[in-house]
């Protein structure tokens, strides 16, 4: 039958790198992301490197983690650092109020966190506690992390067991200070954003990386309320200003607030819903970007979406202040479609993070005891690694690509994108259409094709996931379903199904 989509990839007009830092991770004192997920003490029968779960950073060291965001969240705003470093007998201990109101002992502290990142290869991204804290403890916790040699925070850093300091680049200036953060007006937060971020200072040569809190999904009353602030910082005495980057959260349900969706149990309606409002980050990206331009057209700043992914009803049973949620093929789809818009937005769109990821929101990994699953979503993460780094390609659709009208809207149900890195090609494809195949003809220009090799991921019911009982119901198979004709490739999609394509040229 006629091609579902017919597209052309000019293989010799890169576009803007795709920073891996759009592949970032957020592990917040929430539920068991921290206690029980990736941290159970040394003396746990777990099998544990320093306390940290073995199994996990096995899991996670696959997908090459680029940065960690940590504590918070809005645990961040009430998170007192210097709680959490020393003898951990002797921590203070405190109630995480966000969070299902129970106890937080401090065990997993600054050492602790910057010794997982360690064990997984990727950077630490810090968030400060601007809602509840101080602008010294802020200046304290800097120069605890990234002053070298002889300093009061550094003698500290070295007693509690570490002389060489981090390195900490991404740092956080508060979060969602506009919710949990405080409540803060954007008025009221830029200005205590300018203090923390002052004096959040660059040690030796460690250069931070300042991220501003920023919006709730459509919010650009408070980006620009930020970028007026963050702008007059873009000075000659200080080139590179008081903030690097302005952040944005953004999730995707498929009900309302109160009530947002099984993450299990949904209709074909909700499936769908689910689509178009992950597909909506895409506007929300070129909305922001957009208000950015106008303050900083050269794109000295970044813009981070630190906070992503779906958020369902908690499974029932468990605690409602956790955030434990199953993990199905139409999240893995919903990862898929945000990866397509980052990649077109490469340009302003420099750090995501994904909420979060061991057992909380939108997963990679679900631990029960000392068993552990990966998620739909973490083969998506794994699949699309070469984009890591690489140069976007873009995808230029011949006449229509096939949509569907969703609650009034017509959403495209095919979502793709494509880079390119060292002479290979890395091209992901989506078909949302559960019913039906997606032919795709793609016509690749300027550079001889060689060998081709593909996987998908899929399953018989978008509502499969994976168990301890079925760990790799949902995981990722060869894909030799591709026809190469020359320049010419084509090949059917299976419906609901996600396929990366690698491609060698010459
Ligand atoms: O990721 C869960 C919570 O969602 C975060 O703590 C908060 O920043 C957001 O509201």
């Amino acid at each position: 039958g006629a091609a579902s989509l017919s597209a052309v990839i000019d293989l010799d007009v890169p576009g803007p790198v795709i920073s891996r830092h759009l592949y970032g991770h957020f592990a917040e004192h929430l539920g068991h992301c921290i206690y029980g997920g990736f941290w159970v003490g040394e003396d746990s029968d777990v099998p544990n490197e320093g306390g940290i779960r073995k199994d996990v950073v096995d899991a996670l060291r696959a997908l090459d983690i680029p940065n960690l965001r940590w504590p918070g969240g809005c645990f961040a705003d009430e998170y007192h650092w210097m709680d959490g470093i020393g003898p951990r007998e002797e921590r203070p201990r405190m109630v995480n109020t966000h969070w299902g109101d129970v106890e937080e002992n401090n065990h997993f502290g600054t050492h602790e966190f910057l010794a997982l990142c360690e064990l997984l290869g990727t950077e630490p991204y810090v968030s400060a506690n601007v809602g509840s804290g101080s602008v010294r403890e802020t200046s304290d916790w800097v120069e605890y992390l990234n002053r070298e040699g002889d300093s009061p925070m550094a003698r500290l850093r070295a007693e509690n067991g570490r002389s060489e300091p981090w390195g900490v680049s991404f740092f956080g200036i508060g979060n969602e200070p506009w919710g949990c953060g405080g409540n803060l007006r954007a008025e009221q937060y830029a200005p205590m954003a300018r203090q923390h971020a002052t004096y959040a200072r660059d040690h030796g040569e460690n250069r931070l990386y300042r991220i501003a809190a920023g919006a709730s999904d459509a919010d650009y009353s408070w980006t620009e309320t930020l970028m007026k602030q963050v702008a007059s910082g873009l000075g000659d005495r200080n080139p590179r200003g008081i903030f690097q980057a302005v952040s944005f959260h953004y999730y995707t349900m498929s009900g309302a607030w109160g009530d947002k969706g099984s993450a299990t149990d949904f209709s074909g309606d909700e499936y769908w819903t689910t689509v178009r409002r992950a597909q909506h980050v895409r506007e929300l990206i070129a909305g922001h970007s957009a208000v950015m331009d106008a303050y900083d057209p050269t794109k000295k700043l970044g813009l981070a979406l630190d906070e992503w992914g779906t958020w369902w009803n908690v499974e029932p049973g468990t605690n409602p202040g956790f955030l434990y949620q199953q993990n199905t093929m139409r999240d893995a789809l919903v990862a898929a479609i945000h990866f397509d818009a980052f990649h077109d937005h490469a340009d302003r769109l420099r750090l995501a993070n994904i909420a979060q990821t061991v057992n909380v929101l939108q997963a990679m990994v679900l631990t029960d005891g000392n068993q552990m699953v990966r998620t739909p979503t973490y083969h998506v993460f794994e699949m699309n690694k070469d984009h890591h780094d690489a140069r976007a390609l873009a995808v230029h659709p011949l006449g229509g690509s096939p949509t569907r009208e969703v609650d009034g809207v017509d959403i495209p149900t095919l979502s793709t994108s494509a880079s390119t890195k060292d002479g290979r090609v890395t091209i992901s494809l989506t078909n949302l259409d559960l019913a039906a195949e997606a032919r795709v003809e793609l016509s690749l220009r300027g550079a001889r094709i060689g060998a081709v090799s593909g996987r998908i991921l899929s399953a018989s019911d978008v509502a499969d996931h994976n168990t301890a009982e079925a760990p790799d119901a949902v995981s990722p198979q060869q894909y030799s379903a591709v026809r190469v004709d020359d320049e010419l490739l084509t090949m059917d999609v299976p419906p609901g199904s996600f396929v990366t394509l690698k491609l060698e040229t010459a």
